[in-house]
C-alpha cells in the first residue's frame, strides 16, 4: 500500500485517551488544515465533559476544549477505522512493586488494533520504558497490513507560560517534538504528522532512542530535584540557608543549571516514570543507582516537613498530638490543579500520625482526600497553630500570612525575604 502523505493531503486523526496529554493535542491537530478527528476515551464523563467544552484541569481552558467541536467524540474503538494516523496518550503508572504498568496502554492498543486500516500510522505518546513501541506494540498491531509504528514523547509541562511567545504557547506548538520510528517510513510518517501542528520535528534513530531520551529529561529533573533536597536538609543542619548559597552559585553564567528545593515531589510524571528506566536497567542485567537513589530521597522529603513543622511547633511549646496545622497549597506545583502524588498527602499522613488535625487552603482545589478547602481569611489563620507553605499557589494571599502572628514552615522560599530573622519563620 502507498504510504499517505500526511503534510500534503486531507487526514483523519484518531487519539485515545484523552487526559493531560491527549487533550491539548487534539486542539493543536484540530488547527491544522485538512484535519478530522476521532477522540477516544473509555470515561463516558470525560466524553460528556468534552462534548460540554469542559476542561478538566485548571490549566488548560475551558476554550480549547470547545474548539473540538467538531470532532468525533466516542468510546467505540470501532470508529478509529476511518483514521489515518491513531495517537496513543494512555497513563502509564507503576503497579504496587513499583514496576511499569503498560495495562491500560496494551488495553487500548488491543481494543483498537482489529478496526485499523492497511497502512495507518500508529503513534505512542505515553510515556515508557525504551523498547515499548517495538516490542509491545510490535505484537498488538502485527497483524495490521502495513502498519507504522513511531513513539513521540510528550514534553508538556502544565501550566507554564513561554514569556517569548506572545501567547505563552499553553499548548507547547514551539516546543521540539521528538519522533522516533520502529523504521525509517515510520519515522518519516511521523514527522509529517507531527509537522502539522508543531513548529519544530524533531526525528531521532528509533523509537527505542525517542523513548529513552524521555525518560532521561525527566530523570534529569528528578535526580537534580532530590539533590538540591538533600542539600536542603544539610545546609539547614549547618545553619546555612540553602537559597542564598543557590542564589550565590547561580551566578556562574555556566555550568550550572538551578533546582530549587521543595516539600517532595509530585505530578504525574516525575515520581514514576523513572522507575521505567531501572526497572528496563534490571531486566538488561544493568543498574540506574541515581534514579533508585533520588526516589528515595524525594520520598523521603515529606517526613522531613513534618519533622521541621513539629519543631516548629514545640518551640511554641505546642506539642504534635494536639497542634492544628494549615497546609497551604496541595496541587504538586503553582497554578495547577493536579495533587496526583503530591507531597502534601504523604506530609499530612505523617502529621496525622501524630495526631495533629490538619487542614488545607488551595485556590485551585476546592477538594480532595484532605476535605475541602478552607479560604485564607484571618479567622482561620487564627484557628491554626502553624502554616505549612507547600506551593507558592496562585490566588493564595501570602500577605495575610505575613500580617498575622502564625508559625510559619516554608517549603518553597515563599515569605523567606518578608519573614526573613523572625522566630516564627522556619525552613521546611
Ligand atoms: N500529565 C503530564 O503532564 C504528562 C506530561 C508528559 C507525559 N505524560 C505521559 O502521558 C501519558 C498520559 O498521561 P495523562 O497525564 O494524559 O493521563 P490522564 O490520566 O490525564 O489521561 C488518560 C486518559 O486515558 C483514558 N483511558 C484510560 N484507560 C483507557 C482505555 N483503556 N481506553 C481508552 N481510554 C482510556 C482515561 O479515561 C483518561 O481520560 C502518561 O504516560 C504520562 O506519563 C504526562
Amino acid at each position: 500500500m502507498e504510504a499517505r502523505d500526511e503534510e500534503a493531503s486531507d487526514i483523519a486523526i484518531g487519539i485515545v485517551g484523552l487526559g493531560a496529554v491527549g487533550l491539548p493535542l487534539a486542539t493543536l491537530f484540530s488547527r491544522a488544515p485538512g484535519v478530522s478527528l476521532i477522540l477516544l476515551d473509555e470515561s463516558e464523563e470525560r466524553l460528556d465533559a468534552i462534548r460540554r467544552g469542559e476542561s478538566p484541569h485548571s490549566h488548560f481552558e475551558g476554550r480549547y476544549v470547545a474548539e473540538l467541536e467538531d470532532a468525533l467524540v466516542t468510546a467505540d474503538p470501532a470508529d478509529l477505522s476511518a483514521a489515518d494516523a491513531v495517537v496513543f496518550c494512555l497513563p502509564t503508572p507503576l503497579t504496587e512493586s513499583r514496576e511499569p504498568d503498560l495495562s491500560a496502554v496494551c488495553a487500548a492498543a488491543e481494543a483498537a488494533a482489529p478496526h485499523l486500516a492497511p497502512g495507518t500510522l500508529v503513534v505512542l505518546e505515553s510515556t515508557t520504558w525504551p523498547g515499548t513501541t517495538r516490542e509491545v506494540f510490535g505484537e498488538i498491531f502485527g497483524g495490521v497490513e502495513d502498519v507504522h509504528l513511531a513513539y513521540s514523547p510528550e514534553r508538556v509541562d502544565p501550566g507554564r507560560v513561554d514569556p517569548s511567545r506572545p501567547d505563552g504557547d499553553p499548548l507547547g506548538a514551539h516546543v521540539p517534538k521528538l519522533v522516533g520510528g520502529v523504521t525509517p517510513a515510520a519515522t518519516e510518517r511521523a514527522v509529517g504528522l507531527y509537522r502539522r501542528a508543531f513548529a519544530e520535528v524533531v526525528p531521532v534513530a528509533s523509537s527505542d532512542v525517542a523513548e529513552a531520551a524521555k525518560l532521561v529529561e525527566n530523570i534529569y529533573r528528578a535526580v537534580n530535584i532530590a539533590l538540591v533536597g538533600e542539600l536542603k536538609i544539610a545546609f539547614d543542619a549547618m545553619g546555612i540557608d540553602v537559597w542564598e548559597v543557590l542564589d550565590a552559585a547561580s551566578t556562574k553564567p555556566f555550568g550550572f543549571t538551578r533546582f530549587d528545593p521543595g516539600p517532595g515531589m509530585g505530578g504525574h510524571c516525575l515520581p514514576i516514570d523513572p522507575f521505567y528506566l531501572s526497572w528496563a536497567a534490571r531486566r538488561a542485567g544493568a543498574e540506574a543507582r541515581f534514579v533508585e537513589l533520588s526516589g528515595e530521597i524525594n520520598r523521603a522529603m515529606p517526613a522531613y516537613v513534618a519533622r521541621k513543622t513539629a519543631a516548629a511547633l514545640a518551640s511554641r511549646g505546642i506539642d504534635g498530638a494536639s497542634a492544628r496545622v494549615l497546609l497551604v497549597g496541595v496541587a504538586y506545583k503553582r497554578g495547577v490543579n493536579i495533587v496526583e502524588e503530591s507531597p502534601a498527602f504523604p506530609l499530612a499522613e505523617e502529621l496525622s500520625s501524630l495526631g495533629a488535625s490538619i487542614a488545607y487552603c488551595d485556590p485551585l482545589v476546592p477538594e480532595c482526600s484532605l476535605g475541602e478547602a478552607l479560604e485564607l481569611t484571618d479567622e482561620v489563620l487564627a484557628a491554626f497553630d502553624v502554616a505549612v507553605i507547600l506551593v507558592d499557589q496562585v490566588g493564595v494571599q501570602f500577605e495575610r500570612i505575613v500580617e498575622s502572628e502564625i508559625l510559619v514552615v516554608d517549603t518553597r522560599a515563599v515569605l523567606r525575604e518578608a519573614l526573613r530573622g523572625e522566630p516564627r519563620y522556619f525552613v521546611g
